[in-house]
């Protein structure tokens, strides 16, 4: 669910960490909302047409932030030898690959691609958190949390 911004655009609207994001694993939970954070200080720079080299480095910093979390839940997935790590892991892998893409586009040409990389974002937040994650966190219900991030 989100909640509507004020935009140039009205249909922009901010990440809204809700119940329907929680995998119910308190590490992995604590991080999909810290992201969700940050995605939404991206969009809001985004909406307020930040100048570029200040959003290239949010960028920078959102795809390392990104980068990190996908580490952390591959670290927990190898601990507790989850049968699924390789096709989580390469999910990873590609999403960052889009993400990155995506940004450059953005970068490129801010007008054209702007809703469109939103959209993106959001989907691949959401959609991700819902299947691949949730998948996870439940294998990992009963274990005991033996993360070091
Ligand atoms: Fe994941
Ligand atoms: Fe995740």
């Amino acid at each position: 669910m989100t909640s509507k911004n004020q935009n140039p655009c009205g249909r922009i609207a901010l990440l809204e960490f809700n119940a329907s994001l929680l995998v119910g694993h308190p590490q992995i939970d604590q991080e999909h909302q810290a992201l969700a954070a940050h995605i939404n200080e991206i969009l809001q720079e985004l909406m307020a047409r930040t100048d570029r080299e200040h959003l290239s480095t949010s960028f920078d910093a959102l795809f390392d932030h990104v980068s990190r979390h996908f580490s952390n839940e591959e670290r927990i997935m190898l601990e507790h030898e989850y049968p699924d790590t390789p096709v989580h892991a390469l999910r990873h892998k590609k999403l960052l690959s889009e993400l990155h893409e995506r940004f450059r586009c953005v970068m490129g040409s801010l007008d054209e691609d702007l809703s469109e990389a939103i959209s993106f974002i959001y989907d691949w937040f959401t959609f991700h958190i819902q299947t691949s994650d949730a998948k996870l966190a439940d294998f990992l219900k009963g274990k005991p949390e033996n993360t070091s991030a």
